[in-house]
């Protein structure tokens, strides 16, 4: 659970979210990809980021593998760890709302409560849910990491989807079938989106 600093102030921002958004000609929000580990989700990350910043957006990848490698280089794979991960993300995204960026974040983000409390952290309108939806076996099988195979092996403890659970989303925004849709069918889906409540034009 966080805890506010004492004797800590917000210092106020001479720069608005709204004049950031007037310069950048869209408006901000937080694309939240969830799914199994090989569900697609960096991959499709990488691929809206692209779209984004080819029609002149101001996008931004913030990935689970990448984040592990600094700012959350300190926690693994327990419940309890997973939670502070989601927590630390979720307060950097909002950093990046603020900054009028489009922010993609890809993690698996296995506890619906987590999300629900990155969802909280913003208005309703800045959050969307997709659920990168691909059926373990599949996830299993395209295994490009090879760590499915170490967590059958007994080398990943707390393996999700095995050995940790995963909770799929109920209302997300948009589910994606990564199982069966090519990237670019998921871009498109995600786009279609994005297009009819605005943050596209
Ligand atoms: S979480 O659950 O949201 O905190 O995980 P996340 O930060 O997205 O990190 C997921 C990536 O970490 C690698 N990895 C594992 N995933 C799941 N369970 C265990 N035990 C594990 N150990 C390492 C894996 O590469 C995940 O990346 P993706 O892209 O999801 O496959």
């Amino acid at each position: 659970m966080s805890k506010v600093s004492m004797n800590v102030h917000w210092q106020q921002t001479q720069v608005s979210r709204q004049e950031r958004e007037k310069q950048n000609a869209h408006r901000s929000c937080i694309i939240w990809l969830t799914g199994l580990s090989g569900a697609g989700k960096s991959t499709l990350a990488q691929a809206l980021d692209q779209y984004l910043f080819q029609h002149g957006m101001r996008s931004f990848v913030l990935d689970g593998d990448n984040v592990r490698h600094g700012l959350c280089g300190d926690l693994g794979f327990s419940n309890q760890d997973r939670v502070e991960n989601i927590r630390r993300v979720g307060e950097v995204a909002k950093l990046f709302l603020d900054a009028g960026v489009v922010v993609i974040a890809a993690f698996i983000s296995p506890f619906k409560q987590d999300r629900a409390r990155v969802r909280a952290l913003v208005a309703e309108k800045d959050f969307v849910e997709v659920y990168c939806q691909c059926p373990l076996e599949v996830c299993e099988q395209r295994d490009v990491k090879g760590l499915y195979k170490k967590a059958r092996s007994g080398f990943i403890a707390e393996f999700t989807g095995l050995t940790s659970p995963y909770e799929a989303p109920e209302s997300p925004e948009i589910v994606v079938n990564t199982g069966e849709h090519a990237i670019e069918e998921c871009v498109n889906e995600i786009i279609d989106y994005l297009t009819r409540v605005g943050y596209v034009k």
